[in-house]
This record gives structure tokens, sequence and C-alpha cells, in this order.
């Protein structure tokens, strides 16, 4: 499963890439506000940074503008893929650029039938909302598991990209799920890390050699 930063955070994607495990990144809108700096020279920074897909996500609303302005993200750089809301204006956006070779991540997925809408016009991606489907008391991973099997069914080149992530255990679902992409925020790529017993395991270990240095030195 490919793993995606969530985040327009550069710091934090800088502190993670060097370390071989992550594949992209994808912005909303409301990420990227809460950046200092021009968007698009954080875009262009960013794809740098990750050298991976990013998604970056159109304002507009209507589908002329959805286009126009989908195709100049494309020109921020070849690893943008732009991200359309889920709709009526964003199916017919999503056809026309996946047309012109411009790849898309259709988000605010909620429903298979959501998924397999953007799946039929093309979508290199569909991001489904695990989180906020949880916040909603609806379980989330199910959507996944559904749009999973849909795509299997008909072998879609449509990718699953789990999004509104909070927690490990949410990764953990969409890896046995067989979801392609999951995407996190900073605090639970850091959170896949940590495990107590390989804490206490490394300081017992370091422990146990400095003991026997000192024991070997008194021979
Ligand atoms: C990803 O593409 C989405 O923009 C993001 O995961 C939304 O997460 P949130 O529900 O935590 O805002």
């Amino acid at each position: 499963m490919k793993l995606f930063m969530d985040t327009g955070n550069l710091r934090d994607i800088e502190a993670f890439a060097p370390l071989g495990i992550i594949d992209g990144v994808t912005t909303n809108p409301s990420l990227m506000a809460k950046e200092a700096g021009e968007p698009r020279e954080i875009l262009k920074e960013i794809c740098r940074t990750v050298k991976g897909p990013v998604s970056a996500e159109v304002i507009a609303t209507d589908v002329e503008a959805m286009i126009r302005e989908g195709r100049d993200l494309a020109t921020i750089d070849p690893h943008i893929v732009v991200k359309l809301p889920f709709g009526k204006a964003g199916v017919q956006a999503c056809h026309a650029l996946t047309a012109e070779g411009i790849p898309v991540n259709m988000t605010l997925i909620f429903s298979p039938t959501q998924a397999l809408l953007a799946a039929k016009v093309g979508a290199a991606y569909v991001s489904p909302f695990i989180g906020r489907l949880d916040d909603i008391a609806t379980d989330g991973m199910d959507l996944i598991e559904q749009v999973v099997e849909i795509f299997d069914n008909y072998e879609f080149g449509t990718e699953v990209l789990v999004a509104s992530v909070r927690h490990p255990i949410h990764v953990v679902q969409a890896a046995r799920l067989g979801a392609d992409v999951c995407t996190c925020p900073t605090t639970v790529i850091e959170a896949l890390f940590k495990h107590p017993l390989t804490d206490l395991g490394l300081e017992r270990f370091l422990k146990d050699y400095e003991k026997a240095q000192a024991a070997r030195a008194h021979l």
C-alpha cells in the first residue's frame, strides 16, 4: 500500500521524505490555508521534495472554471494530480482533464456510487473520507471494502485512496482491505513508528551491552 502525507506543510514533508516511506502527498484548500506563502510555490517545493503524485485541489465550482484551473495546476509540475470535488461538475471536468492526460483525484467521496461514477470517467484516484464518516457514526472502512470490491470486479485502473485518516488503526484496516493508497496527517505517520516495547527493548539492549563492557574492563 502506498503511503501519502496529507499536509501542505513543507517542513513535515522534508522531515519524512528521506526515510523513503512517503510515496506522495495530498493537499486540500483547508490544509493549504494553514501555510504561510504562495500555494503555487509551496506545491512546487512539495513536488520537488517527494517526486511522487501531489494532489492540488481546485477552488472553482463550475465545469469550465474547474477545467481551466486544473490545466493551470498541472503546469506547476509533472507530479501534480488535480483534485476535483465530487459532483456533476467534478465528474464532467474529470472526464475532460483525463482525456487530456491530466490525472485527477476525485475527492469528497462518501458512497460507493460516487466512487463508481468517478472511476467511469477515468479518475486516477478516488478519495473516500473515512474519518468524516466515522464522525457521523457510519463505518468508513465499510465504504473502502465496497469500493475495493467494485473496482476489482471491473478491473478499473482507478486507485482507492483512503482519506480523512484519524489514527493508525485506519491504516491497518486500509492495508488489510487492499486499498491502493492511504493518506495520513503527520501525527498519524509519526504514530505508525511507535511501540513502547521497541523503546524498552532498545534501552535494555544498550544497558546490557554497557554492563558487559564495564565487566570486561574490570578483568
Ligand atoms: C485528503 O485528501 C483529504 O483532503 C483529507 O484526508 C481530509 O481529512 P479531514 O477529514 O481530516 O479534514
